[in-house]
């Protein structure tokens, strides 16, 4: 009902010129949870403006978003799926990371594009007036995007992906901007630059032919459209912020909305059993999460057990999120749960420290409520946002592989320091120190771009030859130029020389 009257009263007002509401489409194709929640807070306040949104999605909205129409494409997002043992750690294996997500769209496109509500909702006779969609591992859902000609937004759920730059004319430069899925930050040694380069080089190859050859035949098969070409996309909201990820320069078309799923929340009660476990530990909380699409319970035995030993000579409880009932050999000082509010326990006062696989929207609410971290990366760009977190001092970084007794027990020592604690404290209020909220900024940039169609945030760099671009014509130009001159005067002082010379044995 109430839902009704704010579109009743958005109608008018905007036929009254008051105000305009926008008829708002989502496309969010790839099933991970984490990817949809950090924009959730962005639908629901695009709702409580009275904008109408679609929704196209894995995931149910529970009557928490308003004005909202849900065109599911499964039942189930994809949480929990994930095995640590599957994860080697080696060096060879952030190579693979491109192909790894390559093999999730593939799984996961023709499933979702068959499915009825979507093949249903596509034969409506629908208009839009702005289209906001994932840019990630695959382009098979763009054929929407071709269908209903409008304005449409990328949004990115994580630091930017290696071949989002090009789409917008952002530089790109191995030199000093690190890829995602290498945690090199700036300054780069000369190895470094080489890896970083190769990379980058990787991943967009990896792109074009992997990725968005097969998602052109799917869309065309299953939409009946080409997918939209993403170098007319008006505008990409990234989920990070130069306070944590660094500074790279971006054109205006590119904004940085990290924070945005955590910027307007209040931490809540914690349900009563946890509430009791973190008020009554005398030395703080420490909470253990290695992230929604891991299997907590995979953790290799080994491991496990020297975790375990280490907890128990801590004078901090553990809450350890444990998809299992039990744990062999479980200490006193540690409680399972399957299931917990990580930011409201984030955000309680008697936390000290958190345990993850830095999993972007961890570690960001991690940094937003300012408790130190221990970094565990695993896959994908947690060990960027490890790194990242690591040079503001503000947290330790241990590579899973390496997370055996004796390294636990001295990253956990250093953790739980002072030091890091007071520069967590300090980044967490550099980060939160904003002009505008990122939800914000964000909700602007949308109706923004809904009121001034037009391509008027477009980088001239897009579409300019790589050989103009990098300035090759004028740098060969000016080669042969100065070639050229160097040569002539090389010839006439030589002339000029052997005349001198001439002169003097006459005399
Ligand atoms: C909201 O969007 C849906 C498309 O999913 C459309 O059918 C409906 O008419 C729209 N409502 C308003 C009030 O524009
Ligand atoms: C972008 O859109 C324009 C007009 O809307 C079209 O002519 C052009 O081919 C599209 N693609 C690129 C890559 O600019
Ligand atoms: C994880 O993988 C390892 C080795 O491949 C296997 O032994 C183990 O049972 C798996 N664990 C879970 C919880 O699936």
């Amino acid at each position: 009902m109430l839902a009704r009257i704010v579109v009743v009263w958005c109608v008018v007002s905007t036929l009254m010129q008051l105000a305009d509401c926008y008829n708002v489409l989502v496309v969010f194709g790839h099933p991970g949870k984490s990817h949809y929640d950090v924009f959730k807070p962005l639908f629901q306040e695009l709702g409580e403006r009275g904008h109408n949104i679609t929704i196209i999605s894995h995931v149910k909205t529970q009557g928490d978003i308003q004005n909202v129409r849900d065109v599911l494409l499964s039942d189930q997002p994809v949480v929990n799926v994930l095995n640590m043992s599957s994860f080697t750690g080696s060096w060879i294996q952030k190579f693979l990371e491109a192909e790894m997500i390559a093999k999730f769209a593939e799984l996961t496109c023709e499933a979702a594009l068959q499915s009825e509500n979507l093949q249903n909702f596509l034969l409506e006779d629908n208009k839009f007036d702005i289209i906001l969609t994932e840019l990630f591992n695959t382009n098979c859902f763009y054929g929407i995007l071709t269908k209903y000609k409008s304005p449409y937004i990328g949004l990115s759920s994580t630091y930017m992906l290696s071949w989002h730059a090009s789409w917008f004319g952002a530089p790109v430069s191995p030199s000093y901007i690190p890829d995602i899925y290498m945690a090199y930050l700036p300054p780069m040694s000369f190895l470094q630059r080489v890896e970083n380069t190769l990379m980058h080089l990787v991943n967009v190859f990896w792109y074009k032919v992997f990725m968005e050859k097969p998602g052109t035949e799917l869309s065309l098969k299953y939409t009946g459209y080409e997918p939209a070409d993403l170098h007319n996309a008006s505008l990409l909201f990234v989920n990070s912020h130069y306070t944590l990820h660094g500074v790279r320069p971006l054109p205006p078309s590119i904004v940085e909305v990290g924070g945005m799923h955590v910027v307007n929340r209040k931490a809540n009660q914690l349900p009563k059993n946890i509430e009791k476990w973190t008020n009554e530990s005398p030395s703080g909380l420490i909470y253990f999460s290695m992230g929604s699409l891991v299997k907590g319970h995979s953790f290799p035995e080994n491991q496990l057990k020297a975790f375990l030993n280490v907890f128990r000579k801590l004078p901090q409880r553990i809450l350890w999120k444990w998809e299992t009932e039990t744990m062999k050999d479980k200490p006193d000082n540690v409680m399972l749960t399957k299931w917990a509010p990580q930011f409201d326990i984030l955000c309680h006062p008697n936390t000290v420290l958190f345990i993850s696989h830095g999993g972007l929207l961890g570690t960001t609410e991690a940094v937003h409520c300012g408790v130190p971290t221990l970094l565990l990366p695993i896959f994908g760009d947690q060990p960027l946002n490890a790194e990242a977190v690591k040079s503001h001092g503000a947290g330790v970084k241990l590579k899973w592989k390496d997370a055996i007794k004796k390294n636990i027990k001295e990253a956990l020592e250093e953790a739980l320091s002072t030091e890091k604690k007071q520069n967590m404290k300090a980044l967490s209020k550099r980060f939160r120190d904003r002009l505008v909220s990122p939800l914000q900024t964000a909700v602007y940039w949308i109706e923004y771009i809904a009121k001034n169609t037009g391509q008027y945030l477009r980088s001239p760099a897009i579409n300019m030859p790589f050989y103009q671009y990098f300035l090759l014509d004028v740098i060969l130009f000016y080669l042969v130029l100065f070639s050229v001159v160097v040569y002539v005067s090389f010839k006439l002082g030589s002339k000029c020389c052997a005349r001198k010379k001439n002169k003097i044995k006459v005399n």
